[in-house]
């Protein structure tokens, strides 16, 4: 058994359930949309989010039909955004199979993705939990800000950590943190309680967002393009640090020709070596280990035996994860 079914392993009944609900509500009738639905599910992805609503909600008490709504929510909005980021980025690979852009071109991709995106939408009004519809509206405008941010970042002339993590949060962890708060929630668990796997679930999705970047240096086989972040000018946490730490001021040049899209495939190279060199994978690998330690603290550890451990594995995987 893998890590990942190893965490898996306490909801994985439920997991099922999920799947299963999650393939009926994508269901319709339209012709364009059916092909973009059945292609979705020939790579359903890790699924982490639908886990750790799961995980949450066990942890407080049983997984009902609306954790099972929650869960579908939340898996439906990180769908809808993986299919807009795509065009967005112009990346022709997701999951190991071609991106919704790739398959059906940007115009089906940005529609089907609005569809998806109200399938969410409608998932969290099932719950009839007012709380559940405002955090998973407010979560869809943290995801958009977060891409808008990166995207105006672009024009920056600065390097900054701090722009960097601000991002990352508003982008991923934020989904990580209602997955969590949500899950708890909707299980009957105490404010404090939710709160408290809020912040876990924060810290675990800027680990997974790290990792995300830190694949994108490598050659690594992980069924989407890598080296496509620099392609598009987008400059991620090892770059930053490598280049604020140097002196050679033709770096910071370097780096920035890179962001306003103006660097030649030679010059992206040049600046992933000297980032790798600099120690800039080995610091974002710090960052992980960091959070990872936070995270676990944050584990309230006389709960269940068998959940807790899952958390506990769940923290390591999204840090150390080679997919
Ligand atoms: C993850 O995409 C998107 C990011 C926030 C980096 P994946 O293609 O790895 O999708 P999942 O996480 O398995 O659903
Ligand atoms: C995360 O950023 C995507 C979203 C939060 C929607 P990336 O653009 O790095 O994600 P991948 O690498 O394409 O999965
Ligand atoms: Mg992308
Ligand atoms: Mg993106
Ligand atoms: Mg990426």
């Amino acid at each position: 058994m893998d890590v990942l079914d190893k965490i898996k392993a306490p909801v994985a009944t439920e997991l099922e359930q999920f799947g299963e609900a999650f393939r009926r509500t994508l269901y319709s009738d339209n012709p364009l949309l059916e092909q973009a639905v059945e292609h979705l599910l020939k790579g359903p992805g890790k699924q982490l989010r639908p886990l750790l609503v799961l995980l949450s909600a066990r942890m407080m008490g049983q997984v009902d039909d609306k954790v099972i709504q929650v869960a579908l929510a939340l898996e439906m909005l990180h769908t809808a955004s993986l299919v807009h980021d795509d065009v967005v980025d112009e990346s022709d690979r997701r999951r190991g199979l071609p991106s919704m852009n790739a398959f059906l071109g940007n115009q089906a991709a940005v529609l089907a993705g609005d569809f998806i995106l109200s399938k969410a939408l409608e998932c969290a009004a099932q719950t009839g939990d007012v709380r559940v519809v405002r955090h998973i509206a407010q979560l869809g405008q943290s995801l958009a800000d977060g891409e808008l941010r990166q995207l105006e970042n672009k024009d920056s002339d600065v390097l900054s950590e701090a722009v960097y993590f601000d991002i990352i949060s508003r982008k991923t962890a934020s989904l990580f943190s209602v997955c969590a708060r949500l899950g708890a929630l909707a299980a009957g668990g105490a404010d404090a309680d939710a709160e408290r796997l809020a912040q876990f679930g924060k810290l675990i999705g800027i680990c997974f967002q790290l990792r995300d970047d830190v694949f994108d240096y490598g050659t690594a086989e992980i069924g989407k393009p890598v080296g496509n972040d620099m392609k598009e000018g987008k400059l991620t946490l090892p770059a930053i640090y490598a280049v604020k730490h140097s002196d050679d001021t033709s770096m910071h040049e370097l780096a920035m020709k890179v962001r306003h899209r103006e660097a030649t495939a030679d010059e992206i190279q040049k600046l992933i070596d000297f980032t790798i060199s600099e120690g800039g994978l080995d610091y974002a690998a710090w960052h992980m280990k960091d959070m990872q330690g936070m995270a676990d603290g944050l584990i309230d550890d006389t709960r269940d035996a068998s959940i807790t451990e899952a958390l506990h594995l769940l923290a390591s995987f999204v840090a150390e994860r080679v997919f």
